[in-house]
């Protein structure tokens, strides 16, 4: 069953409240929160997406995935845990060695969240297999991460693809999800490839009827 999670990265100001109602209602899967510092991608949303993530918490109870683009990622880890995310995901590139892959997976399930480890499109999908029994998803970036409104790397269907027959081969249980350029042409074609959780921004957030264009990209 594919899930949709609305980043809401590109959010009008002024129009949160009734935008995160109208998407829960709409019946998205969950909200994705694009937490970036700044340094580790160019733009800085770490202070907005820290009152997002407490706004939906006072008004929702829907599944929070917080997609943490950061440097300083233990910090991020323990300020966004108190919101209680369904799932936090680091990117493996912000990790020096193994060790320290090992000790974000253990403090994110100390917090009490699922795991997710990312990679960006020049990332080899070979170098998070090691992690794959440790976690509960893999984040393919389709896109360059840093920004909304960007156009999926084609590139990256082989990459889901690769991912999803070494995790069948491997009998793991693990959600595919990928973020970047999914809207109505791309999201058969990554669903097709293997991803079961589509991160979308632009396509909904730009759409008039939230549930009419989640329902399809379900589909
Ligand atoms: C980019 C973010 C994505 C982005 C998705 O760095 O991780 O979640 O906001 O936005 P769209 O769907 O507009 O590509
Ligand atoms: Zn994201």
């Amino acid at each position: 069953m594919v899930e949709i999670s609305t980043s809401i990265l590109s959010l009008e100001k002024g129009r949160e409240a009734e935008i995160f109602l109208a998407l829960e209602k709409s019946k998205t899967d969950y909200f994705h929160i694009d937490v970036m510092d700044g340094k580790f991608v160019e733009k800085d949303t770490y202070q907005k997406m820290l009152e997002n993530v407490g706004y939906i918490r006072r008004i929702s109870n829907l599944p929070i995935d917080v997609h943490l683009m950061v440097e300083n990622v233990k910090k991020s880890i323990e300020e966004f845990s108190i919101f209680n995310p369904n799932i936090i995901t680091f990117h493996l590139e912000t990790c020096k060695n193994k060790e320290e892959v090992m000790e974000t997976i253990q403090l994110i399930k100390e917090q009490g969240s699922r795991v997710g480890i990312a990679i960006k499109p020049n990332t080899d999908i070979e170098e998070i297999y090691e992690y794959l029994p440790f976690v509960h998803m893999c984040l393919i970036m389709t896109v360059e991460p840093g920004k909304g409104g960007q156009t999926l790397i084609t590139d990256m269907l082989e990459k889901i693809d690769t991912l999803n027959k070494y995790i069948k081969k491997s009998n793991l249980e693990i959600d595919i999800e990928v973020d970047g350029g999914i809207n109505l042409k791309t999201a058969s074609r990554v669903k097709e490839a293997g991803a079961n959780i589509l991160v979308a921004g632009t396509a909904i957030l730009a759409a008039t009827d939230y549930r009419v264009i989640i329902e399809e990209l379900k589909m």
